[in-house]
This record gives C-alpha cells, structure tokens and sequence, in this order.
C-alpha cells in the first residue's frame, strides 16, 4: 500500500547544484531558493557548510542562507559535516541541519576524510551541540544500494549504519542511492532489513538517476511505505563519478507521478511553479532540464 501523503525534499539547490563546475553567483542561488519556496515544497534544502576546498560550489554558504526568504512552514535545513560546520550554520541562521555518512568504508573516506566510525564521534558532537540549541538534526546514509569504490553493500550493513544514526539521535535518515546503481528489487531487500531496525516513518530515500531507475526506485520505496522522498528540480545533481550523467531524481516527475496517483504532497505543490523555478536554473545554467515533464511540457 502506498502513503497518502509524501513530503518532497528539494535537493536542488544543494546537491543539484554543488558539482557544478563554474561558480554560479549567489543571487541566482538565492533567486532559485525563493522560487522554490513558491512552489508549496515544505523542505528546501539549501546548501552545505563543507570545505570550500572540497566543494567550491557551496563556499557562499552563509550568504545563500541570510539571503534567502524565509516562508513560513518552510524548512531550510543545510548539511554540516563536523561540529565547525554546525556552529558556522547556526551563526548564518540554520534552524534546522543534516548530517551525511555512509554504508562504505571507502567512499566515507574519499568524502568526509574519515572512518565510519569517526563518522559516528563527528555526528554525535553536532548531535550534542544541536541537542542544546534546539535544533533537529536528520542524517544521510550514502551508498545504500552500491558504492563506487566497492562492488557491493549488504542490506545488513546500510541497516546497522541507519539505526546507528536514528539511535544517536536522528530523527530521519536519508537512504542515498548515491551513484544511481540500484533497481527496485534490491530496494526492496535494502529497506526490509532496513525497516526491521528502524520505522518506516522516520525513513526517507534519496535516489540519483544515472541509470534512469530513480522514479522506480522510489515508486517501491512508496510501496513499502515510505512516505518522505529526495528530489531535485530539473533533476539537477550530477553525480561525481559518472560524468555526463542527469543528476537526482527530478521534483517534476515525482510531483507528476504523485498527483496522478492521487498521493498527497505535505503542502500540494504547484507543479506550474515548479516547473518555472526548473526553467529559470537552467537557462542560468545553460542547461537543459533532465525533468522528463519539464520536456514534455515543453512541447504543449
Ligand atoms: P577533514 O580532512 O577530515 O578535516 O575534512 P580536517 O579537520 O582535517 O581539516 C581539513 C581542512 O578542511 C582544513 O583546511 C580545515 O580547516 C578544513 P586546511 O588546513 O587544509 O586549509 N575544514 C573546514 N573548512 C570549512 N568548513 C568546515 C571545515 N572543517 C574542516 N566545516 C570535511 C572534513 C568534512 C570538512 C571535508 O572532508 C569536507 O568538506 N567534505 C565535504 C564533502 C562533500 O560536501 N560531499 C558532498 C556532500 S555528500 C553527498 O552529496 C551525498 C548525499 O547527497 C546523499 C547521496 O546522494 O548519497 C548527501
Ligand atoms: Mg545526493
């Protein structure tokens, strides 16, 4: 049985846009996040307080996130990989932020520099520290249905990561379909062991789609009863390790897939507007959409 209601997180404005090669000016930034918060979304999440060394894209942080609208209802998270991270994002107006690791050795160390383990004391210390200043804190999980360095990821082990994140404080955790390898069937197998630890309430999936599996993805995702998807306007996001490749899940066709299968959206979003905020980004970007609506609208 499906959900009656989905909350959409966008992801555009922080994933879609983090690997975008040439610096893109932060009233475009801005001007994006406030179309968006047109559109009837409740999460936008809107960048990132990483290492400008790491993530160039993203070193405007504190400027994107004072210069935005602030909407009522609207949730503004931004992800913080360390307790620097978290005080910089408080400090620029954070009220909300997410966490990352992964179910990969590996890839935790090519991304954040650390073990799974150390990943756990970072996120901890950020739990404590938003804990005090009354912040919620989500977390993503990376590499839930295959990693780039390592060919395979056991359900079991996205399962210990995930409920290690919920029990330390969490209250969502993100399952990320980082590099877009999974099909539905191993979905399926990822989140049953995955629900067997964690509720399915406190569940959200995140799927990239290089391979064009991410509306089937998160179609069975739907099915086994998560109720809170990822996506990203345009289907902004391209993936770091398969280049050329169309990026996350489109907001466009999920809105399109959930209204036509009658599911509510937490605040009924405009797909109109949605659609628009996708034209603008990419016509700034010089782009075309990878949102299959968008294209078919297009054409009307
Ligand atoms: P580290 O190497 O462990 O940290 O990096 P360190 O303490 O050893 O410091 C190394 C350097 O980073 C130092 O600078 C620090 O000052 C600096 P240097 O001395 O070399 O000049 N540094 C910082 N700079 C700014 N802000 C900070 C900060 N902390 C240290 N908060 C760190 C740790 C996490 C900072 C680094 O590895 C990093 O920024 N990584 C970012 C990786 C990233 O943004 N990845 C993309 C997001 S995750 C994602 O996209 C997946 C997701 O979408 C889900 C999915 O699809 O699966 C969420
Ligand atoms: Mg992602």
């Amino acid at each position: 049985t499906f959900p009656k209601r989905v909350k959409i997180v966008e992801v555009g404005p922080r994933d879609g846009l983090q690997n975008e090669k040439n610096i893109i000016p932060t009233p475009t930034k801005i001007k994006l996040i406030d179309m968006l918060s047109e559109t009837g979304l409740p999460v936008i999440e809107v960048t990132s307080f990483v290492s400008p060394k790491c993530v160039p894209q993203m070193a405007d942080h504190a400027e994107v996130l004072k210069g935005i609208q602030k909407f009522p209802g609207i949730n503004y998270p931004v992800l913080t990989p360390n307790l620097r991270a978290f005080q910089a994002a408080v400090t620029a107006g954070a009220k909300e932020v997410a966490v990352f690791g992964a179910a990969s050795e590996l890839f935790t160390k090519k991304n954040i520099n650390c073990s799974i383990d150390e990943s756990f004391q970072r996120i901890d210390e950020i739990l404590k520290a938003a804990r005090a200043a009354n912040i919620p804190v989500w977390a993503y999980v990376s590499c839930v249905l295959g990693c780039p360095y390592k060919a395979k990821i056991s359900p079991a082990k996205v399962a210990e990561v995930t409920k290690k994140m919920y029990s330390m404080g969490c209250y969502e955790v993100s399952l990320g379909d980082t590099i877009s390898v999974g099909t539905p069937r191993l979905m399926k197998a990822m989140l049953s062991a995955v629900m067997q630890e964690v509720p399915v309430a406190a569940l959200a999936v995140h799927c990239h789609d290089t391979y064009g599996q991410a509306l089937a993805n998160t179609l069975m995702a739907l099915q086994m009863g998560v109720s809170v998807v990822d996506s990203s306007v345009a289907g902004l996001g391209d993936c770091l390790f398969a280049q050329g490749a169309s990026g996350n899940l489109a907001t466009e066709d999920l809105v399109y897939m959930l209204a036509g299968m009658g599911i509510d959206t937490d605040m009924g979003v405009n797909l109109q507007k949605h659609l628009e905020a996708g034209a603008f980004i990419c016509q700034a970007l010089n782009r075309k959409t990878s949102s299959r609506v968008a294209q078919a609208t297009c054409k009307l």
